[in-house]
Parts: structure tokens; C-alpha cells; sequence
């Protein structure tokens, strides 16, 4: 069996599991972003703790992950992009850069999105991390194409969507990436719990009720078939504060 990173899971939540106010709206923009600051009440003692760092020193991690849909919305449409001409068949190939690749790391950082479909545009650089895409045989030639002039590394993995165990053991042998840090909602999240890839979860708790059928939650995806079983979990620590807030902190239980 290929050895894979680690993936580590850091989530807020309302009281009720909630991850987003609703489908429709992200977090990322207002009002919802204000709106889900409020839920945590200041604290002079906070349970909110950097993860990132945290899984930086204890894992040497070196990969952010997030699903399309923290950055669009469903329902959103993406700038069209111009047609590809050329010959597909190299585009299907794992775009990987030498002079991007080869930075020392850390303290370089992946941030990694999966986007089969194709919908993230990448209008801003950052110094301290590089993009790195996800993608499938089903992404759109013209998606990859706009990646390749960009110069936004991706790795094919799976057909239709991505392939995540694929895409994982990908980024460790492509990428020396060792261990991978979740912040995705709960789409990607349900799907990481289904192929079996979750190893840690951090859970910060705000003391609010969001309620709503459908609204993301901390871990969505396909349901659980009749008599299949919860993922057992260990808890390692957990904190509360004065505001009301809980960070706790598991491990996954494997068989
Ligand atoms: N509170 C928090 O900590 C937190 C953190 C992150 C996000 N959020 C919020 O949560 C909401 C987004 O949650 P969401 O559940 O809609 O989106 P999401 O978690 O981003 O889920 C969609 C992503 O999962 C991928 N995916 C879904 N099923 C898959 C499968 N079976 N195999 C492979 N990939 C699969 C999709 O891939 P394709 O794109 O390839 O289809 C897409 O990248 C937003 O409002 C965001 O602001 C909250």
C-alpha cells in the first residue's frame, strides 16, 4: 500500500455542527463573515489556537487544504475562459513546475484546492504559499490550459472528480508533502470522512444555533448505507472558555 500524508481537520462550528450561515453564502464574504465573527464571544481566555502552526511544529506540515465551495459558491459563475485549441493530451499531465516545486519547504506551503469542475479563478499571489489545484480527467481542457499560463501547479488524480486517496499519495510523492490541513467545509470533508483519509479532528465550537436543512455542516457528503458504522473517535484535549466557546481535539479510532 502507498503511504499517504496525514490529514488533519480544522473546523468552526455553531453549537449545532453548522460550518456555513447557509448554502447559498460563503464565508468568506458579507454580510456572513461578520455575522459568523459575532457568533464567538471575546474572550479574555480563547480556545482559538493557530492549527496551522500547531500541525507545522508537531507534523511539519506543509499543505493547506479546501474544497471549490469555500471559495465559490454553487451556484456561483465563473469568468468564462477562452477556448483551448491545442493538443489536450499533455494537459491531462501533472503540472509540476520545477522552479515552483523545488522551493525549500517549509516554509513553503501548499494551499491546495480540489476543483475538478474547473470554477476557481487565481487573481491573487502570495509569498508564502503556492497554489496547487486538484483536478480529474473530467476538468475542463480550458480550466487546465488557463492553470498551465497562470502557472498553478496541479496534479490529475480520478475521472470524474477527484480521486482523493490518489490525490493525497500524490502530494506526498510529487511533493514530500507529509501532512495535509483540511479547512474545507463540510462537502469536502464528508468525502475525506468516506475514503477513509481523516486522521485528526480539530473542533472549535461557538455557543450559537444556526439550524437549517441543508446548510453545510462540519461533515456532510453520502450518507452512512444501514448498519454501516459511525467513525469512532479518541479524544486528546479539550478547552472551554469564558465566552462560551469549545476547542476540542480527536483522533481518529481505526480498527
Ligand atoms: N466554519 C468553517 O470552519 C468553514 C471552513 C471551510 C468552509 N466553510 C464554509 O462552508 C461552505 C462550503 O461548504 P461546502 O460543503 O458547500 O463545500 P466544500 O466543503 O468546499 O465541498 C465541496 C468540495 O468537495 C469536493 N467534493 C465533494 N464530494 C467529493 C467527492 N466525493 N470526491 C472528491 N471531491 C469531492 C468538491 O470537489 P469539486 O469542486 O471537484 O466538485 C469541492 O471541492 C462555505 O459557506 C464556506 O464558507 C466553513
Amino acid at each position: 500500500m502507498q503511504t499517504r500524508p496525514r490529514v488533519v481537520v480544522s473546523v468552526e462550528a455553531s453549537a449545532d455542527g453548522k460550518v456555513a450561515l447557509t448554502r447559498e453564502a460563503i464565508l468568506m464574504h458579507q454580510p456572513s463573515a461578520g455575522l459568523w465573527a459575532a457568533m464567538t464571544p471575546s474572550a479574555a481566555d480563547p480556545v482559538g489556537i493557530d492549527v496551522l502552526a500547531t500541525v507545522r511544529e508537531q507534523y511539519g506540515c506543509n499543505a493547506v487544504l479546501e474544497g471549490s465551495g469555500s471559495l465559490v459558491p454553487e451556484d456561483g459563475v465563473p469568468e468564462e475562459l477562452p477556448a483551448y485549441d491545442g493538443d489536450t493530451a499533455e494537459l491531462y499531465r501533472h503540472f509540476l513546475p520545477p522552479d515552483i516545486t523545488g522551493q525549500a519547504s517549509p516554509p513553503h506551503l501548499w494551499f491546495t484546492v480540489v476543483d475538478s469542475r474547473g470554477r476557481v479563478r487565481w487573481t491573487e499571489k502570495h509569498e508564502n504559499w503556492d497554489a496547487l489545484v486538484l483536478v480529474a480527467r473530467s476538468t475542463p481542457a480550458d480550466y487546465l490550459a488557463y492553470l498551465r499560463r497562470e502557472r498553478i501547479c496541479y496534479l490529475v488524480a480520478g475521472e470524474d472528480q477527484v480521486d482523493l486517496a490518489q490525490g493525497m499519495v500524490a502530494m506526498g510523492t510529487e511533493l514530500g508533502v507529509g501532512c495535509v490541513l483540511s479547512t474545507a467545509g463540510g462537502g469536502l470533508n464528508g468525502a475525506l470522512l468516506r475514503a477513509g483519509l481523516i486522521d485528526e479532528l480539530h473542533l472549535t465550537l461557538a455557543p450559537a444555533l444556526i439550524g437549517g436543512l441543508g446548510t453545510p455542516s462540519v461533515v456532510d457528503g453520502s450518507p452512512l448505507a444501514v448498519g454501516e458504522p459511525p467513525t469512532p473517535l479518541r479524544l486528546l484535549s479539550v478547552h472551554t472558555d469564558a465566552g462560551g466557546s469549545v476547542r476540542l481535539h480527536y483522533t481518529v479510532v481505526r480498527g
